[in-house]
């Protein structure tokens, strides 16, 4: 089995690795080829990465390349994680949207918007190549924003399905507080990437019994610490929104408190150059304690089970994934992508069906979805009429004064990343 992991130069790529190597029952890899146009990146992570695989006695040889056609020739799966722009165009997306005094996130509002305009067109063209040299491998999408991002890859035609990890996380965590394995663990996960709330948690199998009531009473303090929202809001919905609901639920909170500090961006590259630093030694040889102050717990295991699935190789039939909604949330347009439970296999992800859904959740649900539906058509077209509609249609945004505003600043900060702009 060969894999290729375009954005293998991340400093993310160290986690990954680190699955690939514990979970190789589950997904044997014979050859990994990280993907990356930064040379001095991979000179860095390949070598650590083969460190890992070698402490952990995993046969697989893994190779580096900036050629994106050699690296994906012949893959069965390929995983893309990158980010155009880097850190210094993230920064950006979280800062100016302040400006209007809307949030400012990498995914969530103008910023994501900004991300997605500049993310799609460079997907596109990486899958297009993938399907040129190896029309049967699988695309596993990481690359924000998800639902975006996969909409445009699955629109294109393309094998291809979105994962966050998300879902995983509350899954893990629940085990934890639960005292059982996680594969116990089924949740009734509902709604968008970065946008979806757990209505239930069952245990044994997706139809087994709902603790979440129990749950909540028991660990509510704790699920609700980690969200960073009252107690009191769980208890009142009975459902775990996702950490992203924040910033819908404290938008103007979340605001205040971003004036006051870096940007998580700047954060993050602080982090990443301690990171790199920590790489370039020869004695270390598995994933620095560091990274696990970034956001991606769990995604090398969402992604080995993911691709375990795909690959037909086992893995867990039912996964949280994003894909076409046909029909599952029957508000929606059956080519929106939603997240979901879905059964994974070799033929794709085929979403379970959901009960249906409380108006309170579906109304956000419906008009974040028609946003990712115009901010598709504006990463594809271009055009400030196409970025002010979708930025009007955002919950977050909404007012003509702050979508216009924000237009401009979008364009402004982004015109070396936007071909029409
Ligand atoms: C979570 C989200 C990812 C996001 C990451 C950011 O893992 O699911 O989509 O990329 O957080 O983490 P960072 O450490 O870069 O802020
Ligand atoms: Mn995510």
């Amino acid at each position: 089995m060969k894999l290729a992991v375009v954005g293998g130069g991340s400093t993310y790529t160290p986690e990954l690795i680190d699955g690939f190597a514990r979970l190789r029952d589950t997904l044997p890899i014979e050859e990994l080829v990280l993907v990356d146009p930064a040379a001095d990146r991979l000179d860095l992570i390949g070598p650590l990465a083969r460190r890992i695989f070698a402490k952990q006695g995993h046969p697989g040889t893994i190779t580096t390349t900036a050629d994106l056609d050699a690296g994906v020739e012949g893959a069965d799966a390929v995983l893309l994680q990158l980010r155009v722009g880097g850190q210094a165009a993230r920064n950006e997306d979280e800062t100016w949207p302040l400006e209007c005094g809307c949030v400012g996130q990498e995914t969530t509002g103008a910023g994501g918007l900004a991300k997605a305009l500049r993310t799609v067109p460079v997907v596109l063209d990486i899958a297009e190549r993938v399907r040129r040299s190896n029309p049967d491998a699988w695309i596993i999408d990481f690359t924000n924003p998800v639902g975006i991002v996969t909409r445009a890859l699955l629109r294109a035609g393309h094998k291809a399905v979105g994962l966050c990890n998300v879902a995983i996380g509350f899954q893990r965590k629940f085990a934890r507080l639960l005292d059982v394995a996680p594969a116990e663990v089924h949740l009734d996960h509902v709604g968008l990437n970065h946008l979806s709330w757990e209505l239930g948690v069952r245990l044994g199998g997706p139809g087994g019994e709902d603790v979440l009531p129990k749950l909540l009473e028991a660990h509510g303090e704790a699920v609700a610490a980690d969200l960073r929202m009252p107690r009191s809001v769980l208890d009142r919905l009975g459902v775990v929104p996702s950490y992203y609901l924040r910033y819908f639920y404290a938008h103007d909170e979340v605001v205040r408190e971003l004036g006051t500090k870096p940007s998580r961006a700047a954060e993050v590259a602080a982090m990443e150059k301690e990171l790199l630093a920590l790489y370039a030694d020869p004695a270390l040889d598995e994933k620095p304690e560091l990274l696990a102050r970034r956001g991606g717990a769990f995604y090398s295991e969402a992604a080995v089970d993911l691709a375990a699935s795909l690959l037909g190789g086992g893995g867990p039939a039912v996964q949280v994934v994003n894909t076409y909604n046909n029909g599952t949330l029957p508000f929606l347009p059956d080519d929106a992508v939603i997240e979901t439970q879905a059964r994974v296999d070799g033929t794709g992800a085929l979403p379970l069906a959901v009960p249906a859904l409380d108006p309170l959740y579906a109304g956000l649900v419906a008009g974040v979805s028609a946003y990712e539906g115009l901010a598709l058509e504006a990463a594809l077209h271009g055009g400030r009429d196409r970025v002010f509609k979708a930025l009007l249609a955002h919950p977050l945004v909404g007012q003509v004064e702050y979508a216009d505003k924000l237009t401009d600043l979008l364009i402004a900060h982004n015109r070396e990343h936007l071909a029409w702009a």
